[in-house]
């Protein structure tokens, strides 16, 4: 089979990235979201993004308009049934995740690729819930998507080589580098990221140093685009909150314990830019 057709669940944030470097890159795109309202957001959002590639002369017109003709955004999983690849990238719920795999294990072709770009939940589980585990993988893509050059493809006790190697052959057509992970907690990124992000977090809370110093010494010193702090409130503190606790939770290892700093933010409301406010005002 060849893959020409894709899928996306979800509009938000990373769906409408991966559904945009898709039809960019000359797949047919249909992206779903649970209502008329997230979807007008998500697919006015794409629009947005492709006119800022023509403005900065890396598309034309004419190739915006054909990105734009082979989208289709809808609120109806039906329109997924002659997908040859579909990514889950709803928020992450593992009992939602679960029911979307069993619904598109029932809509999609039985060769279709059904994949999750969950950043910490286990894809076995969702695996599980089709009568396809060998044609589920995976497929961890970076914020903002459109910018960031990996794809962790996640290949459970379960994948086959095939699907390995279809899904590899697609990330690749998206100009993404290609790594392999275990179905394991934090994958291969996660797991060295977030034991980073907590001694920041520590760093800041124990008065060590400001969280000026903090970003601008691992920005400058590591020459990392930004630093820790500031990729916290780009990230989303609630988002990194859940994928700690997801993490703890099977793991039981320490190094994946939320810092209690994290907590009161999220309780507080401030998920860093998209609430304005995080570590830094975004207002
Ligand atoms: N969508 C599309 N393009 C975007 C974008 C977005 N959301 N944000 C920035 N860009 C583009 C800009 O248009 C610009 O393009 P150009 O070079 O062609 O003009 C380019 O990216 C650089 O952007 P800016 O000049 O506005 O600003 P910066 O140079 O500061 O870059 C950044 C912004 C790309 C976000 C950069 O700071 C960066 O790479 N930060 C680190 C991001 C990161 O580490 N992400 C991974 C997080 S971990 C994760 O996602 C896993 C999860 O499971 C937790």
């Amino acid at each position: 089979m060849a893959i020409k057709k894709i899928g996306v669940v979800g509009c938000g944030l990373m769906g409408r990235g991966i559904a945009e470097v898709s039809v960019k890159s000359g797949y047919d795109v249909v992206v779903s979201e649970i209502n008329k309202e997230l979807l007008d957001k998500g697919m006015a959002a794409i629009n947005q993004s492709l006119s800022k590639a023509v403005e900065k002369g890396k598309i034309s017109e004419s190739d915006k308009a054909a990105a734009l003709g082979r989208i289709k955004g809808t609120t109806d999983m039906q329109d997924f049934k002659d997908c040859d690849l579909v990514v889950e990238a709803a928020i992450e719920n593992l009992d939602l995740k679960k029911k979307i795999f069993a619904d598109l294990d029932k809509i999609c072709k039985p060769d279709a690729i059904l994949s999750t770009n969950t950043s910490c939940l286990s894809v076995m589980d969702v695996a599980a819930m089709t009568k396809r585990p060998d044609k589920v993988i995976g497929c961890h893509f970076f914020n903002p998507v459109p910018v960031m050059n990996l794809l962790e493809l996640v290949k459970t006790i379960t994948t086959s080589e095939e699907t390995l190697s279809m899904a590899t052959g697609w990330g690749k057509s998206l100009g993404k580098t290609i790594i392999v992970a275990p179905d394991r907690p934090g994958f291969i990124v996660n797991r060295a990221f977030l034991p980073y992000i907590v001694e920041a977090f520590e760093m800041y809370e124990q008065g060590v140093a400001s969280k000026e110093d903090i970003d601008i010494g691992v920005q400058l010193g590591l020459n990392h685009p930004m630093g820790p702090l500031t990729l916290a409130d780009l990230l989303g503190l609630d988002t990194l909150l859940f994928i700690m606790d997801a993490i703890y939770a099977e793991t039981k290892n320490p190094k994946f314990i939320a810092p209690v700093l994290l907590r009161k933010m999220v309780t507080a409301g401030h998920l860093g830019r998209k609430t304005g406010k995080g570590f830094y005002n975004y207002t």
